[in-house]
């Protein structure tokens, strides 16, 4: 079995180490973060994600994962490694790529023999062949390192289930030898029925910024037909789902509401637009413009929405926010939209008081200025005005009859267009939803309906739609965003 690295244990990382070492791999990985380091090789997981902790204790204890801040050791280690570094936003919407460079540059000179460096990271396209050149110009090994790129396509909140079954693993490679070292690596998988795609290393680095520009353009879609329900009189929860039958749409992703947001699909977006502008690729650029500004569009929508409802000025107005990670499930507040919805809600006047389950650390962090409130009660206490912004299970199940006593005025915007409204309206609130017309009474929601993403396995419970969005009786209180 080739023995394997991982350099860099951010999210995708240390997930990738831990997953590999599980599937019983000798694993050596390093980042240049001391704390880091220390932490994991302590047993702890220095972000949220349901699930790894565990499995990097039992592969701690195997002996089968350690850490390291030596090049050297994981030079003298590998025969594969695993490029895991972030390429965040950099100038102009493009990827930085100063991360990926240092580390093919700091790894280059330990490696004395034939291996493979496995790129991981989202990159524009070409990065997999300048890191080829640049690491067979300075390793000792020259022409026998090779370079292959194998995306990444986890889920925050669902890594370990993505990494050990994932839905597809692509393997671009310039050889023979390099394919065939993948295929050991992945071994497992494949033989439980994993498909594996084997290409170039171009295409490679496209698919994953192609899916997540594919997933992102299915959410700006729903959105833009939000929009048009708003208008029309319609609404987008039924005609979501009546889209979804069709097997060549698809239920998954097209949960309507207040868009994209996270460390990947906002800047994926945005620097594969940034690839095909330098390329000349108009129909991409025009694309990934509209599917962003669509997006962007949404926060525009609420802040508006919650102005209009405090009756022309968010001065003075308290605001409960209920949710701030960027998605639930996660303590990440990367361009997190509700995040930027707080920060223009606090920017126009309003006091706005915050609750996360688990990303108010991470929020504060970022946003010192809001008020972080340890309970949703504590949140809403005297709001004119509160806002459904992360869609965590715990807000579906929040009893309106008790938070309308410790509000000043009974009014919910419900911008993941997931709450029970008729239970709201029944409370005595007035309930306003993206995508349903002004007026609408609602309509039943169709057997087997899912919510926003849950498990990739279908039917998956617990992020299902909560029942009876309005039942026969119509929730009178209910108005379109
Ligand atoms: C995304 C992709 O789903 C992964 O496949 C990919 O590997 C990852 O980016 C990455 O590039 O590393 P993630 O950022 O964890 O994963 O989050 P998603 O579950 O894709 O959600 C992204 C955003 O879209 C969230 O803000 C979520 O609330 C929003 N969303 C999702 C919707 O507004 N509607 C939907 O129907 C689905």
């Amino acid at each position: 079995m080739p023995r394997v690295t991982v350099i860099g244990i951010g999210y995708l990382g240390l997930t990738h180490a831990v997953c590999l070492a599980d599937l019983g791999h000798e694993v050596l990985a390093i980042d240049v973060d001391e704390e880091k380091i220390a932490k994991a090789a302590n047993g702890e997981v220095p972000f949220f994600e349901p699930g790894l902790e565990p499995l990097l204790r039992k592969n701690l204890d195997s002996g089968r994962l350690r850490f390291t801040m030596s090049f050297a050791d994981i030079g003298d280690f590998g025969d594969v490694h695993f490029l895991c570094v972030g390429t965040p936003e950099g100038e102009s919407g493009r990827a930085d790529l100063g991360f990926v460079y240092a580390a093919a540059d700091a790894l280059a000179p330990h490696l004395a023999s034939a291996c493979l460096i496995a790129g991981k990271s989202t990159v524009p396209v070409g990065t997999a062949r300048q890191v080829l050149n640049r690491v067979r110009a300075t390793a000792p090994a020259g022409q026998a390192v090779d370079v292959a790129w194998n995306p990444e396509f986890l889920r925050e909140g669902f890594a370990v289930q993505d990494s050990l079954s994932p839905d597809r693993i692509v393997l671009g490679v310039t050889s023979g030898r390099a394919e065939a070292l993948l295929r050991e690596v992945y071994a497992t998988p494949a033989a439980a029925g994993v498909p594996l795609l084997v290409t170039d290393l171009e295409t490679a680095e496209l698919v994953k910024v192609a899916a997540n520009a594919f997933l992102a353009t299915k959410i700006s879609f729903i959105n833009a037909m939000a929009e048009i329900c708003e208008e029309a009189g319609a609404d987008v929860i039924p005609l979501a789902e009546a889209l979804g039958h069709d097997a060549r749409i698809g239920r998954r992703f097209l949960s309507p509401g207040l868009g994209f947001g996270g460390g990947c699909l906002p800047k994926d977006v945005r620097a594969f637009r940034a690839t095909a502008s330098a390329l000349g690729v108009d129909s991409v650029v025009s694309l990934l413009t509209t599917v962003d500004a669509i997006n962007q569009g949404r926060r525009d929508r609420v802040v508006a929405l919650a102005r209009d409802t405090a009756g022309g000025t968010l001065a003075g107005q308290r605001v409960a926010v209920l949710g701030v990670a960027f998605k639930p499930d996660s303590d990440d507040v990367r361009d997190s939209a509700s995040l930027a919805v707080c920060a223009r809600l606090a920017a126009e006047g309003a006091i706005v008081s915050v609750h996360d389950p688990v990303a108010m650390p991470s929020a504060a962090k970022k946003q010192p200025g809001l008020v972080y409130a340890h309970s949703v009660p504590a949140a809403a206490e005297g709001a004119d005005l509160v806002l459904h912004l992360t869609e965590w299970s715990d807000y579906r199940a929040i009893d309106p009859a008790a938070l309308a006593r410790v509000v000043a005025r009974r009014v919910i915007i419900d911008a993941r267009c997931c709450l029970d409204a008729a239970l709201w309206t029944d409370a005595g609130w007035t309930v306003h939803m993206l995508g349903r017309s002004r007026g609408s009474r609602g309509t039943k929601l169709l057997e087997g309906s899912g919510g926003q993403e849950g498990s990739r396995a279908r039917g998956h419970a617990g992020r299902s739609r909560p029942k009876g969005m309005s039942g026969g009786t119509g929730p009178q209180g209910v108005s379109g965003g």
